[in-house]
């Protein structure tokens, strides 16, 4: 054989991972193999793979070994959309993708190459954990991840896809990273199985339902997509990609837009006349930015507060929106840390906020604060007010109490602040004010409901809406709502080359 011939030989088996037997059978558990998630989420003929040979070297607890060759897990570069990323893609035809020493290895190289060079890190996880034959040289592979997870937090995008098990520590390097992204049926994470939980709990519960997509998509918010299946799940994590930089030090890309008629005329009559009737502020979110540009991020977790990535005249921008079809937008514990996450992420990668504003406040009751939502709560104020990107509020409806402060206002950094004519910007709603403020009045009134309700419209008109703050100054302007779309364009094109100049620290002290 040829030194030629031999190379060949030995790229063709490195390519079948642990053999065309564990490949059909991951075929037939509906999963694709870890090279054929590469192909579908590269451009064509862009991979770069690196470590190809790489293998075990046997320091292990047991026996021998088998040797494949990479171990694993494929790693190396390539491009989605003409951009650089740095990929790994964990194998399971190899020891179920268990993470061996030098598995670890070719990951922290991949992770290392991708912060010297400023690109996006993408992980494609599917493996049984720790690679039980090697004992604790696996735990320190992990460890050495997840350092470098957090140190490549703020400076590079990092995305985890869950494409299978992920269980045990495992599922701390996804968590660290700023999106996870599952597979319905096929993959979960836990930091303990179903057997573990029924030992110590005594509860019984099946992996999906413990650790599913749905679950973590609904009941956690541990992942921000539940995915129908691996082609929905890459082509997701494609399109988040185009909206983000590179890096920290980069801006993301923007795309080709000509202004035309900016006005939207539907967005007058999306507020109901009733304050109290609900609407959904993802119609709001349609008239205001590019034809089918929104990417709602944690859709099916917290959904009174909507966040996601969209596009206006081309660029991007974060929404972080307050959804008064659900509670009536009212914050609360989850809501607060869901808007409070994406806000940072936005912040961290030069991505400009919108905020929409319709809420009544903060949600009351013992759930509420004996969870903290006290701390919850201010992890979204943190967030708004430490965010140095261009920041914009729009105040749809309702803005009360101190969910109005808290929702990007002007006092907490907000850089323009409009409000639609039906706005309502107050320290409390009618009926909750009047009945503190008028209490003894109204108990004396010889019919103290008709005098409740007068003193209701009064202070409904004198101070349910806009004027006041407009006044002060807090809102910039008081705005037709089919306008709002051209103040924007022209609202972010005047912030593009924004600086503020933080106070020296090593770092803030977000309340967690
Ligand atoms: C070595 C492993 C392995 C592991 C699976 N395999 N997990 N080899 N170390 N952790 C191997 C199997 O022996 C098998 O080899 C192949 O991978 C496929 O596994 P199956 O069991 O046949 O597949 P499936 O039925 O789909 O079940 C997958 C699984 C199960 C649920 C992941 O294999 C499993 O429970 N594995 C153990 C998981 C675990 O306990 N890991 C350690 C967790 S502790 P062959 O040769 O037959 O193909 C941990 C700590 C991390 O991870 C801490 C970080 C700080």
């Amino acid at each position: 054989m040829s030194k030629i011939q031999e190379l060949q030989s030995k790229i063709d088996s490195a390519q079948l991972g642990g053999g065309q037997v564990r490949i059909d059978s991951q075929h037939k558990k509906g999963k694709l193999t870890a090279r054929e998630r590469l192909q579908l989420l590269l451009d064509e003929g862009s991979f770069e793979e690196l470590g190809m040979f790489v293998h075990n070297r046997n320091k292990g607890i047991t026996a021998e070994q088998e040797q494949f060759p990479g171990d694993g897990v494929v790693t190396g570069y390539g491009t989605v959309n003409g951009r650089l990323v740095y990929v790994f893609s964990q194998d399971f035809t190899v020891y179920g993708g268990s993470l061996s020493e030098p598995h670890a290895q070719k990951i922290c190289k991949i992770m290392d190459l991708a912060m010297e060079n400023g690109a996006p890190l993408i992980g494609l996880n599917d493996s049984g954990g720790a690679r039980i034959q090697e004992g604790v040289v696996s735990l320190a592979g992990y460890a050495d991840i997840f350092y470098r997870n957090t140190r490549a937090s703020g400076v590079i995008p990092q995305i985890s896809a869950i494409m299978g098990p992920c269980a045990g520590g495992a599922v701390y390097s996804p968590a660290i990273t700023d999106f996870i992204l599952m597979v319905e049926n096929t993959s979960y994470m836990f930091v303990t199985g179903p057997n573990v939980v029924k030992t110590v709990t005594h509860e019984e519960v099946t992996s999906e339902a413990l650790g599913g997509a749905h679950t973590h998509a609904t009941k956690s918010g541990v992942t921000h997509f539940a995915c129908a299946n691996e082609v929905e799940c890459i082509m997701n994590i494609k399109k988040m990609l185009s909206y983000m930089p590179q890096n920290c030090e980069d801006t993301a890309p923007v795309y080709p837009y000509e202004l035309g008629n900016e006005v939207r005329p539907v967005l007058n009559n999306i507020i109901p006349e009733n304050p109290n009737q609900p609407y959904d502020m993802k119609e709001v979110i349609t008239e205001l930015t590019d034809t089918d540009s929104f990417l709602e991020v944690h859709k099916d977790y917290a959904d009174n507060i909507i966040v996601g990535f969209a596009r206006i005249a081309g660029r991007s921008i974060g929404i972080v929106a307050n959804q008064p079809a659900i509670l009536a937008g009212v914050l609360d514990i989850k809501a607060s840390v869901k808007g409070a996450r994406f806000t940072r992420f936005c912040d961290a990668f030069n991505i400009p906020l919108l905020v929409l504003v319709d809420v009544p406040g903060f949600l009351p009751g013992t759930d509420q604060e004996w969870n903290g939502i006290i701390t919850n709560g201010a992890k979204l104020l943190f967030a708004l007010s430490e965010a140095t990107v261009p920041k914009i509020t729009v105040t749809t409806r309702k803005a009360y109490g101190g969910a109005y402060c808290v929702m990007n206002s002007k006092h907490i950094g907000a850089d323009l602040n409009f409000a639609f004519p039906q706005a309502e910007i107050a320290v409390m709603g009618a009926k909750g004010a009047v009945e503190i403020i008028y209490k003894k009045e109204i108990d004396a009134a010889k019919d103290p409901e008709a005098r409740m309700n007068e003193l209701v419209s009064e202070y409904t008109t004198r101070f349910a809406n806009p004027y006041l703050a407009a006044e002060k100054g807090y809102i910039d302007e008081v705005i037709l709502p089919e306008e709002t779309r051209n103040k924007l364009i022209k609202g972010y094109k005047m912030l593009e080359n924004k600086v503020v100049n933080m106070p020296r620290k090593k770092h803030g002290n977000i309340p967690l």
